[in-house]
């Protein structure tokens, strides 16, 4: 990324106004300027310009950002194109030394280590001292050809090998730290490795740097597996284990799985599409990314109880963005690793080859449930099926649905499929109820016209939550002051939504450095999405500042929400989450409160 002090420069002779004017016929209403959205088609204006953020949002179709927003969606750029543009218009010379820049520079330099430490795990499986690790491996029925091919490695049992090797290679301790491969010490000098003792599973990204680790135990005592915390390079809901194998797949589709021993058992027999998440439930970010490489997924989780949970959420999550799915129940093994192992290749692939996919599923669990040589079961079991159809969100499918099962009910398709639409538009309009009965509910729809998704579904359904954390955020922004007393509240991770989240993390970066954070500053750091959703909250204040009561009523909201944590949640938190929530507890039980709801300063 360019240096921020170009950037401020750039934006600072691009005034949003007079930009946007070149596009849109803009009207004067006191500080805001208000115009004919560009970006949907609309009679009355919806679309905002706010001088004093130097943002502009439209309440129509949600588009909003800075000014190098506005550039990049209009012209269609990149953001750098976005850059190059807006430097052109306003005469100004493009910097060449774009390396130079600090936060390149330490992303670069975190990737070497990285890569770094990747190569001393892997060879160490070849040395005395890492023996364990590799008879651990083999053990496991994996080949040397794979162990190479998917660069396992083993970290030695001792405090600091790692630390010690990558100082020797001149990596400072603050880049070690920021690769999260080693922590400071608590007393006295120096710093320990994050992985000791564990067999180790790097984790690449699809240009093939090394982003990440996850560390499996090979005894007990500890969390089964550690796995690397976001870091500069790595953010673990937006990646995927062995997608950097799996996009070039010549199998159909991917397969989803568990863990990262089960996709390598299932790459060793021949699966090379599978993938796995990185020790977090499924995001939207990684759904939308399996949805690049093809239609269809094939969901292939544990068989016990925690894995039908995870295959629960997969499922609605990817048919939200229209994708195939199909549900593979493994018998008689707890999961693909172990199915392939018992019962071969062979037979997985008859798994996957004849696996029903989820509505065939649901359609025979219905058909189950009624007694079909009666008229009234009939009648009743249609009636489900036809509000199962109506929930089918992609129209080809609904119709073959339909079509074959009006043929196996001998019912006439026309009579079922005038059943199907009205149950339709009748949620439809108990939908638009809904939402015009909460104020904050804008488009569905995202600006560049896509539907808005799961991004959108789960604001809906955490509106409450969704807009204390708007609120929040935009309050952040105006009054950075708050960031001191809000910080020891509440953390990124209490974020409910995504998005915001997204925004928090890069909010709360900022301020901790004390840097700026006016949207002028940070939108280089957010996507498109994001940046819209912040414009958006910005708009809702539309320059006025937030009282601390106020901005207090949305942190109660949000750690609200943190102490209904469900058993469900808990269990998807990762090892850190995980003490993070029990430390909570404890300190609760003590008497005190718990830490994150500890008195406001
Ligand atoms: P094996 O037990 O060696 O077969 O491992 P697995 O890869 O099959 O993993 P398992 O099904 O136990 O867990 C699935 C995934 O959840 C793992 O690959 C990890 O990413 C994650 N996971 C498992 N245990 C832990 C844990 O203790 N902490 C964290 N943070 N993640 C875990
Ligand atoms: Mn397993």
């Amino acid at each position: 990324m360019l240096s921020e002090s170009f950037i401020q420069e750039l934006k600072y002779r691009n005034d949003i106004e007079s930009v946007v004017e070149s596009y849109v016929r803009l009207k004067r209403g006191g500080k805001t300027l208000a115009g004919l959205c560009p970006f949907h088609s609309e009679k009355s204006p919806s679309f905002h310009v706010y001088p004093d953020t130097q943002s502009f949002y439209c309440f129509g179709c949600g588009a909003g950002g800075d000014v190098i927003a506005f550039v990049r969606r209009i012209e269609n750029l990149e953001y750098m194109e976005a850059l190059r543009f807006l430097a052109q218009r306003v005469g100004l010379a493009m910097p060449e030394e774009v390396e130079n820049d600090g936060s390149a520079r330490l992303k670069t330099r975190i990737l070497e280590i990285n890569r770094e430490a990747a190569r001393i795990f892997h060879q160490n499986l070849s040395s005395p001292a890492g023996r364990e690790g590799l008879n651990y491996l083999r053990g496991r029925g994996l080949s040397d050809r794979t162990i190479r091919r998917f660069g396992l490695g083993y970290s030695l049992a001792g405090w600091d090998n790692l630390y010690k090797a990558l100082s020797a290679r001149g990596f400072t301790e603050d880049e070690l730290i920021a690769a999260s491969v080693v922590s400071r010490r608590k007393q006295g000098d120096g710093c320990f490795d994050m992985f000791r003792g564990r067999v180790m599973f790097p984790i690449l990204d699809l240009r093939g740097n090394v982003v990440g680790f996850g560390g499996r135990q090979l005894g007990e005592g500890g969390p089964k597996y550690l796995n690397s915390p976001d870091t500069p390079v790595f953010k673990k809901s937006r990646n995927l284990f062995a997608l950097n194998f799996a996009k070039s797949s010549k199998e159909k589709g991917m397969i989803l799985a568990e863990g990262y021993m089960d996709v390598i058992a299932l790459h060793q027999a021949g699966f090379d599409n599978a993938v796995a998440t990185l020790g977090t439930a499924l995001t939207p970010e990684q759904c939308r990314l399996i949805s690049q490489y093809g239609d269809s997924v094939s969901l292939s989780y544990d068989s016990d109880e925690p894995g039908q949970k995870a295959t629960r959420r997969a499922v609605s999550l990817l048919s939200e963005i229209g994708m195939k799915i199909k549900v593979i129940n493994i018998p008689d093994a707890k999961d693909p690793d172990e199915y392939i192992k018992k019962f071969g290749a062979q037979r997985f692939r008859l798994l996957l080859e004849g696996s029903a996919n989820s509505t065939e599923f649901a359609i025979s669990a219905i058909r189950r449930k009624y007694d079909l040589e009666t008229d009234d079961g009939k009648m009743n079991c249609l009636k489900e099926l036809a509000a199962l159809l109506a929930d089918i969100p992609n129209e080809i499918e609904r119709d073959v649905y339909l079509s074959r099962i009006a043929a196996d009910f001998g019912a006439s398709r026309e009579a079922l499929s005038a059943q199907v639409q009205s149950i339709r538009k009748r949620a439809e309009r108990a939908r638009r109820r809904k939402e015009d009965g909460k104020l904050t509910v804008f488009a569905v729809n995202m600006p560049d016209g896509r539907p808005g998704g799961i991004n959108e579904l789960q604001r809906r359904n955490n509106m409450k939550y969704a807009v204390a954390e708007d609120r929040l955020l935009a309050a952040l922004v105006v009054n950075p002051d708050y960031f001191k007393w809000v910080s020891k509240r509440l953390q990124p991770a209490d974020f409910v939504t995504d998005r915001n989240r997204a925004i928090a993390q890069v909010l709360y970066g900022r301020l901790e450095q004390n840097l700026p954070v006016d949207l002028t500053s940070i939108s280089g750091y957010l996507d498109p999405e994001e940046c819209s959703q912040l414009s958006r909250g910005l708009a809702e204040l539309s320059g006025r500042r937030v009282t601390r009561e106020e901005a207090e009523d949305y942190v109660s909201v949000l750690l609200q929400h943190r102490k209904d944590k469900t058993q469900e949640e808990i269990a998807q938190m990762t090892d850190e989450e995980y003490a993070r929530y029990l430390s909570g507890i404890t300190a609760g039980k003590a008497g005190k409160g718990l830490p994150w709801n500890g008195d406001a300063s």
